[in-house]
């Protein structure tokens, strides 16, 4: 006898009260105890039948000291009880009694953003407070997204104090764990970092109200035995304060419990009223960092960034900061538009020091009108020239921010966050905003509305450039309301501003920078369509921050600027190509660029217009990574099922050794593939198979020194 494979999608087994979320690979499993506790089961290599599953139940009490919740699975394991591991959700209710007895209730199947899900209520045991937890699947990705939603049914208050997206419970192994997670800070975002999971917790956050540089919400966990490598992976989509914590046992059991940060965080839910957590997607992969860097980069494109900008090209961008800084004039910037055109570039960005007393940046924020010394006409006559060149117009705003210098803030002191009895603590100069309060927002909407629809702008780069302080909202206390909403609440007005802007202007592009990549998240994605990588364009730094980068988020998302950073030291095809490996821009001053360098990156730019469906929208692979492969060599390879195209690069030629052949990926054994090999200053081109290319590889046409590049086409014939 054998068995007929569950389909992809979810399965329910009503008498077992099991449930299975099925995709392609995996299956994820979770039942119902007989005292009604929401026990997770299973997550792992797909199964074929609901009667693999093993029963819900609670494990017999090990020792007094080991009591059987303390050591349970449970899928959103509140605080309460005898449970001392990784809790969901806590909450205080109006009697003072502190803890939650979620029981199940139902359970839902049904569709949610056009993915199968399921919808499974918990309702505690005494109190009218339930909680839904919602289970997206995609299929195609393995992936499951997961969210929670408080709701007080009761006529008094709950005070929720921790309600965590997901708790993942990743099966007891022999095999020790690696966790890699991207840490960093200005200047040198998203680098990977590995650590061994002993007995113990491993947690990267957020406190600073926005997602920040010093770790990224993302989490990979492999471990190779003889039998598999595996990895469960994830990623949250949150732009305020977050926290993963990874728990594991002397046993080799690994918990992943992550969400909104219970720092300082606490919500009222007032009778009838909701609160749902951010999503927390995470998934199974058999097939190495690769496999599940192109699981995220599918979701992200087709799930998570807005459309129609997610199915259109990312458009070649040129931006004047490192060109100009403040010294922003429509003449200056006319003479960087002529010579952005005839590059090819396609956006052409004004960046800060537009608006009025934007001197330096100890003035100006919070004032988003044009500056009446340096735009005399105003920014309308500069975004039509731009428009004739053929360009689209861009502009830099940091809406969120103001400074103590600035009409606004003088008009509404009571605007920004603060306690009236402490200073305001600055950072570049300036103050944040509270974007929790209805007016703030109506008035960014207003200003931003207007800005947008006068001067034809087609873009905005969305900066936010300190964390949150003194996080004191002393109208909302007055009113009996909880200012600790507002970590929440901020990044909720960021969402709402940004929604409301798309709304009225369904082509409007946004760029997601906060000094460079310190909002980098699957939340800011859905209504932003691109994220500034990093401040630092240095090729050689940018390779390292690009390759942590990617392993979340899908290249056409990534921003790289070709500047003056190594300008005379490495050589331009070099620059272009780290460039080249996302949504390509340029940012040099471009008047001081001669003819010829103008005329190499024009070529690149052609070509990289040429290969931009496959960087922006194909499958990527880094097949070399930067960090310390023999030979000093990164290459990654983008793919689609016609064609591939493989960026290679020799940071040092130290020992002027022959390097190894680069053996490629996921073509087809059968097809003949014509390869066009495009080096610094020359090209070769020849027949081979892709058994060949992905088995014997193909040669790194490397000349002598560093800094060596190329761009390898791969078209089937
Ligand atoms: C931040 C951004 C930069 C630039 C400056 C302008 O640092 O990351 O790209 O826009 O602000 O002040």
């Amino acid at each position: 006898m054998s068995y007929t494979p569950l389909s992809t999608g979810i399965h329910a087994d009503p008498t077992r009260r099991h449930w299975a979320l099925v995709t392609a690979q995996s299956t994820y499993a979770f039942g119902v105890t007989d005292n009604g506790l929401l026990m997770h089961l299973y997550w792992g290599p797909r199964l074929v039948s609901l009667a693999d599953l093993p029963p819900a139940e609670l494990k017999p009490e090990r020792s007094s000291q080991e009591p059987a919740l303390a050591k349970a699975t449970e899928e959103y394991p509140p605080f309460g009880g005898l449970r001392y591991g990784e809790t969901a959700a806590k909450v205080t209710f109006a009697d003072g009694t502190r803890e939650l007895d979620l029981r199940f209730a139902t359970a839902e199947i049904t569709v949610r953003d056009d993915l199968p899900a399921i919808l499974v209520t918990l309702q505690d045991a005494a109190y009218p407070l339930t909680v839904q937890l919602c289970y997206k699947v995609d299929g195609e990705n393995d992936l499951v997204i997961r969210s929670a939603t408080f709701t007080s049914e009761a006529n008094e208050t709950i005070r929720i104090e921790r309600a965590f997206s997901a708790v993942w419970h990743l099966p007891r192994q022999y095999a020790p764990r690696t966790l890699t997670t991207l840490a960093g800070q200005w200047l040198g975002e998203t680098r990977l970092q590995q650590r061994s999971l002993v007995a113990g917790t491993a947690l990267i956050e957020s406190r600073r109200g926005i997602t920040g540089a010093t770790a990224n919400p993302w989490f990979a966990i492999e471990s190779t035995s003889e039998t598999a490598t595996e990895i469960y992976f994830g990623a949250l989509a949150w732009s305020g304060n977050w926290v993963i914590r990874a728990t594991t046992d002397v046993t080799g059991a690994t918990a992943v419990a992550g969400g909104i940060h219970e720092h300082d965080f606490s919500w009222l839910l007032q009778s009838g009223e909701s609160f749902t957590t951010p999503e927390f997607v995470a998934g199974f992969a058999q097939d190495g960092l690769n496999g599940t860097r192109r699981r995220l980069h599918r979701y992200t494109r087709e799930q998570v960034l807005p459309k129609p900008q997610a199915l259109q090209p990312r458009p070649v961008l040129y931006n004047s900061w490192e060109a100009t800084f403040f010294d922003v004039t429509e003449e200056g910037q006319r003479k960087l538009a002529e010579r952005a055109a005839r590059l090819g570039v396609e956006l052409f960005v004004v960046d800060d020091g537009w608006f009025p007393a934007r001197v330096n940046d100890h003035a100006g924020l919070g004032d988003w009108r044009p500056d009446p010394v340096k735009f005399p006409r105003g920014l309308k006559p500069l975004s039509e020239y731009v428009k004739s060149l053929d360009m689209q117009f861009g502009l830099w705003v940091e809406p969120e921010m103001v400074n103590a210098d600035s009409d606004l803030y003088r008009a509404h002191p009571d605007w920004i966050y603060h306690f009236p009895t402490r200073p305001r603590s600055e950072a570049r100069n300036q103050l944040v905003l509270n974007m929790a309060r209805a007016d703030v927002q109506a008035y960014l909407i207003e200003v931003l509305d207007k800005l947008v629809a006068e001067n034809g702008i087609d873009f905005l780069k969305w900066d936010m450039n300190r964390p949150i302080s003194e996080p004191g909202w002393s109208d909302e206390i007055e009113r009996g309301g909880e200012a600790r909403e507002i970590w929440v609440r901020h990044a909720l007005g960021v969402y709402a501003v940004m929604d409301a802007l798309r709304a009225n202007h369904p082509d409007l592009i946004i760029e997601s920078c906060s000094s460079g990549g310190s909002r980098a998240d699957l939340g800011i994605l859905r209504r932003t369509d691109q994220i500034w990588t990093s401040d630092n364009t240095n090729p050689e730094a940018r390779l390292f921050i690009q390759e942590g980068f990617s392993l979340v988020f899908p290249a056409r998302v990534m921003v790289a600027w070709v500047t003056d950073q190594g300008r005379g030291l490495l050589p331009v095809a070099y620059r272009c190509h780290v460039s080249m490996l996302g949504t390509l821009g340029i940012g040099g001053n471009l008047l001081h660029w001669n003819d010829e360098e103008m005329n190499e990156v024009a070529d690149w730019i052609t070509i990289y217009k040429e290969i931009r469906p496959l960087v922006q929208d194909g499958d990527q692979y880094w097949l070399l990574s930067p960090h310390a492969t023999h030979g000093e060599v990164a290459a990654v390879e983008y793919v689609t099922t016609e064609e591939s195209v493989v960026f290679a690069f020799r940071r040092a030629d130290l020992f002027g050794e022959p390097l190894p052949r680069l053996r490629l990926l996921k073509l087809q054994p059968e097809a003949s593939y014509r390869v066009e090999i495009l080096g610094q200053n020359d090209s070769v081109s020849y027949q081979a198979s892709g058994a060949e290319l992905m088995g014997y590889g193909l040669s790194l046409p490397f000349k002598r020194g560093p800094f060596a590049s190329c761009i390898v086409r791969l078209r089937k014939q």
